[in-house]
């Protein structure tokens, strides 16, 4: 085992590739399996991929950020989308924003410390008569104030609070 991969279960990884590890052209499953299974990509796990499978990292890393659908760093458990499109924004969703980003002290990646919540701004959800938006995984809030709003992320999460 690499020491740098000695925080992740590597039993995941060990599937994905005894799986595809010898096919050609099999990067794209193969990070979606690994997304799967630990949320993200995290470095660690790209870089032992690229050890047993002599694909080299920067294409992984490559192929990873031209796919909108993988994840290079760990995102929380909670993914929440306002949105800013233009209805939204004139009906109050940067004090959404302002609100959920200090309530749960999100960092510049959009994340609380403690892996709880990812805070995403989108444009236009399609629900502008609903105006301020947000999503909270499934689920969609319309004109939201930013009190509620964060009073239904606590909700999301009881356990946690
Ligand atoms: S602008 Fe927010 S839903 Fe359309």
């Amino acid at each position: 085992m690499a020491e740098n991969t000695t925080t992740f279960d590597l039993a995941p990884l060990r599937q994905v590739l005894d799986q595809y590890g010898g096919q050609k052209g099999a990067v794209i499953p193969i990070l979606q399996h690994i997304q799967d299974a630990y949320g993200y990509l995290p470095k660690e796990i790209l870089t032992e991929v690229s050890r047993r499978t002599g694909i080299p990292v920067t294409r992984l890393i490559g192929v990873a950020t031209f796919y909108a659908q993988f994840r290079l760093s760990r995102r929380g458990k909670h993914l929440i989308r306002i949105c800013d499109g233009t209805a939204c924004h004139v009906r109050g969703a940067p004090k959404n924003v302002a609100a959920v980003e200090k309530a749960f002290e999100l960092g510049d990646d959009g994340t609380s410390p403690d892996y709880k919540y990812t805070l995403e701004i989108v444009y236009c959800v399609g629900s502008c008569g609903l105006a301020p938006v947000a999503v909270v995984d499934d689920r969609v809030y319309g004109r939201v104030e930013p009190e509620d709003l964060v009073e239904r992320l606590r909700e999301v999460a009881p356990e946690e609070h």
